[in-house]
């Protein structure tokens, strides 16, 4: 009888070493698969959040913050290359687009939806400046105005048109002259000065080309409007 006991206790003894044998090492295995699976997944986020560096909206160096835009605008090149706009990443106007001409070229752009409302180029050598005039009449607060120059963007410009650039905010337009550079982002409304814009003028001796000065290059961010 005792014998059987203590065969008894052996066989529970035994059980439960193997028991907690096995679950141990299901269990640790188990955590093995875990963390290792752990270690894959955080790699994984590290790809994807290093990723969006690589392409940033209108090629531009920096990626805007929340509730900015991206913008580029880049002037003709002399008399040869036309000039292009683009916005969030979408090009607004170019010479593939064809909607842009010697002269002045405008985009007008709501503020807040930044949907463009109209494009339009002036002919400033040989062209209308009443034209000018009657395209930007109709302009209402909240408008963003995008410039881009083309070989000659002045020589038509009267008083009247410069005076109202400038009311864009632009601190060109009434000194801007024959086959001068110039790109400006402005807007209707605006109480200051706008930061965003650029100007070459054109002089024989420092000039890139013969008869123009060099393209220029504008880009960055730009707050949206929010009402
Ligand atoms: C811009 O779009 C908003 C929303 O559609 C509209 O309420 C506003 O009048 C527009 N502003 C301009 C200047 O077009």
């Amino acid at each position: 009888m005792r014998s059987i006991a203590i065969v008894r206790i052996l066989v529970i003894v035994i059980t439960l070493l193997s028991t907690w044998y096995f679950a141990e090492r299901m269990f640790s295995s188990k955590w093995e698969t875990r963390s290792l699976r752990d270690l894959f997944a955080e790699n994984g986020v590290k790809e994807k959040k290093e990723k969006p560096k690589i392409h940033t909206k209108c090629g531009n160096e920096k990626e805007c913050p929340e509730n900015y835009f991206a913008f580029k605008l880049i002037s003709g090149a002399a008399n040869v290359v036309g000039p292009s706009m683009c916005l969030e990443d979408k090009i607004i106007m170019s010479s593939v687009q064809n909607n842009i001409g010697r002269g002045l070229n405008f985009a007008l752009v709501n503020a807040t939806t930044l949907q463009v409302l109209k494009t339009g180029h002036f002919d400033m050598y040989s062209g209308e400046i009443n034209e000018v005039k009657k395209f930007l009449e109709p302009i209402k607060e909240g408008t963003l105005i995008l410039i881009a120059s083309f070989d000659d963007p002045a020589t038509k410009l009267d008083d009247q048109t410069r005076e109202i650039l400038s009311s864009y905010g632009s601190s060109v337009a009434k000194n801007l002259g024959f086959r001068d550079s110039w790109v400006f982002v402005g807007g209707k409304g605006l109480k200051n000065k706008s930061p965003f814009e650029q100007h070459l003028k054109n002089d024989k001796e420092n000039n890139k080309y013969d008869g123009w000065p060099e393209v220029l290059e504008m880009s960055g961010c730009i707050p949206k409007k929010m009402d």
